[in-house]
């Protein structure tokens, strides 16, 4: 592997970004992060500060990057809007926009040769409702599906496959100690989830290595659920089996 090249992942100092740098520097690649905060101590990845809500033109950020590390083999996208403003143009903004801004920046930045790639996490929100999150997160992952689909074509051209993963909720290990604590909450998701149990922040990071190698050379535009099955069982099923008819 050349010197000269990295993985790219936006948001990747918490929750899956974090497992993913971790992943990728298993793998022997270079990493570079974004997100607004460095995190303390030493780190085996390059960090460098963006705060993707303010972010209207990608280019001095892409320079930084390709600067500092060279042509990109993945860019992955991991961040959402995690900020005390309005909540809908801090999710347009930091999960749409800046996505875009930065699939756009990055297009004449990829290597040369060999696979390459864009991930996209989006989430079962892109096509379900629920009331976990807000209208905002619904209608940004919306869009974060149909851009995964746009650019499978231009950046296909160029031999960038872009796929998106959509993560039912997960275990981090932000999280683990709270939800797993939560007897109730973890029954529930025995429950109702095919596979009996919550997702792990690592199913994901599953999925997105996967896409991120050559071994999905030929999988592109997709948006592939990560939830155990869940998006498969019809509503009546659930309900039957929740209310003790089954
Ligand atoms: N957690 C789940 O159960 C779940 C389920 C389905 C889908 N997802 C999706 O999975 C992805 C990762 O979620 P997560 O919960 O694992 O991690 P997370 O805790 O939401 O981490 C978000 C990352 O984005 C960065 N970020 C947030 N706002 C930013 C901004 N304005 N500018 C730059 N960077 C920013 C954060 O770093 P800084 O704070 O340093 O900026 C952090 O690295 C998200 O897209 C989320 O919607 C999560």
């Amino acid at each position: 592997m050349s010197a000269q090249e990295q993985v790219v992942i936006v948001g990747g100092t918490k929750g899956l970004g974090r497992l993913l740098a971790e992943r990728f520097i298993a793998q022997g690649h270079a990493v570079t992060v974004l997100s607004r905060t460095k995190p303390d101590g030493g780190l085996a990845y390059r960090h460098i500060a963006v705060d993707l809500e303010a972010l209207v033109d990608a280019a001095p950020v892409v320079e930084q990057v390709v600067q500092a590390g060279g042509k990109v083999r993945y860019l992955v996208f991991c961040q959402r809007y995690r900020g005390t403003g309005d909540a809908w143009q801090g999710e347009m903004q930091v999960t749409l926009n800046a996505t875009r801004l930065l699939i756009n920046g990055f297009a004449d930045q990829f290597c040369d040769s060999g696979d390459r790639a864009i991930a996209v996490v989006s989430s079962v929100y892109a096509q379900f409702v629920g009331g976990s999150q807000p209208d905002s997160y619904h209608v940004a992952k919306a869009g974060l599906n149909q851009l995964v689909k746009f650019h499978a074509w231009g950046m296909g051209r160029r031999n960038v496959r872009i796929n998106a993963i959509m993560p039912l909720s997960y275990l981090k290990d932000e999280s683990r100690r709270f939800v797993e604590s939560n007897q109730p909450l973890m029954q529930l998701y025995h429950d109702f989830v095919p596979l009996k149990r919550i997702g792990e922040a690592a199913d994901s990071a599953n999925l997105v290595e996967f896409l991120c190698s050559d071994k999905a050379a030929f999988i592109n535009g997709q948006s592939i659920f990560v939830d155990g099955g869940v998006s498969v069982v019809w509503p009546e099923e659930l309900a039957r089996t929740m209310a003790g008819f089954n």
